[in-house]
């Protein structure tokens, strides 16, 4: 199987492993504190982490963003990303199926993760920009159907394909085909960034466009346009990706505003987010999930139990923060007013 698409997501894989792919600015949590409350009135064991997405219900707010498939090293680490998803109850993503839709022998790296966790919410991912380009409801629901999803990520990187080689930056009336495929899938269409966020103008075009949710992957945490620029083999696309490296709007910034402008859609926090404090302050602006890619990576490289190890640290880092703060639960943790701003 040889293909220029698989050599590159082999070369992602690659780089994110062993490189520094951060962005140098943070994804804007920084500018927030808890407000610390002595007297809790709650002790730490009546904190309760469950929740529902999208009518499934999760026992912790996470879900493992899209990463990796159609390459050999990431068969074992969806399956061991799958398999701590399902020892934690929580959701997961595969990354791009294109790849597989294009060579159906790369469709097994996807397909493990529903044979791993046959009951855990489960995405399917494809780029939206396909949809320019020929795809229909038919390759969506191939993608659907390869690992049973329960719904679909479509993502949108303009930033990342505009420094990539021969990248597909035809968004020409993107979000009006959007709309075509949320009405014709018997799925549910969720829209996501891959690390330059979502602005309310463009959240307002989703949710008219009939998406079910969105992830605004925010500034702030993994640089596609670094990672590109890293690739790149001529100087001029380096030092494009370069200039870019920092781009985007921070993922709490994309997150408040996306709120403020649709209060009622499910919205997804990722982009940057390092530990349950952060976790627990994206929860608090509004979002109903927490998304991580990158601090997955390295230790899903490894094993199940490493992945395992990660999702725990941000749980009790979430449970320890909404005792702090006296929230019993993720209602409470938002309604609370628990933040303020950090003093300058
Ligand atoms: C190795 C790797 C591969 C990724 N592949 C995809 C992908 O195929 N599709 C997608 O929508 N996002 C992809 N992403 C983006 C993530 O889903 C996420 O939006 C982004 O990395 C920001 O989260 P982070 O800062 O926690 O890494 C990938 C990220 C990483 C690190």
């Amino acid at each position: 199987m040889k293909s220029t698409t698989i050599e590159r997501k082999r070369e992602h894989l690659e780089i994110c492993l062993h490189d520094k792919v951060e962005m140098e600015r943070g994804a804007g949590f920084e500018h927030y504190r808890f407000l610390h409350e002595a007297l809790p009135e709650i002790a730490p064991e009546d904190v309760e982490l469950r929740t529902s997405f999208l009518g499934r219900e999760l026992a912790l707010p996470f879900i493992i963003s899209s990463m990796t498939g159609g390459v050999e090293r990431g068969l074992a680490i969806n399956r061991h990303l799958a398999g701590a998803a399902k020892t934690l109850g929580i959701a997961m993503a595969v990354g791009s199926q294109r790849v597989a839709l294009r060579h159906p022998e790369a469709a097994k790296s996807f397909a493990v993760v529903r044979e791993v966790a046959p009951d855990i919410p489960v995405y399917a991912n494809l780029g939206a920009t396909q949809l320019n380009r020929g795809y229909s409801v038919l390759e969506l629901g191939r993608a659907i159907d390869m690992i049973e999803a329960d719904g679909l990520f479509l993502h949108l990187n303009p930033l990342q394909e505009s420094i990539q080689e021969r990248g597909n930056t035809d968004y020409r009336n993107l979000s009006e085909r959007i709309g075509e495929v949320t009405g014709g899938l018997d799925r549910p269409v969720l829209v996501k960034e891959v690390g330059a966020g979502i602005s309310p103008r463009t959240a307002r075009l989703l949710a008219d466009q009939g998406v079910a949710a969105i992830d605004v992957s925010g500034a702030g945490g993994t640089s596609w346009s670094k990672i590109e620029a890293l690739r790149a083999e001529d100087a001029e696309r380096r030092e494009l990706g370069l200039a870019f490296a920092d781009w985007g709007i921070p993922t709490a910034q994309s997150l408040v505003l996306c709120r403020a402008e649709l209060p009622q859609l499910p919205l997804i926090a990722s982009g940057g987010i390092r530990d349950g404090i952060t976790a627990a302050k994206a929860l608090a602006l509004g979002a109903d999930l927490v998304g991580l890619a990158l601090p997955l990576l390295g230790a899903a490289d490894q094993s199940q139990a490493a992945v395992e190890q990660v999702l725990k640290r941000f749980a009790r880092e979430l449970r320890l923060a909404m005792f702090l703060v006296g929230a019993r639960d993720l209602e409470e943790l938002r309604r609370g007013h628990h933040l303020v701003a950090e003093l300058p």
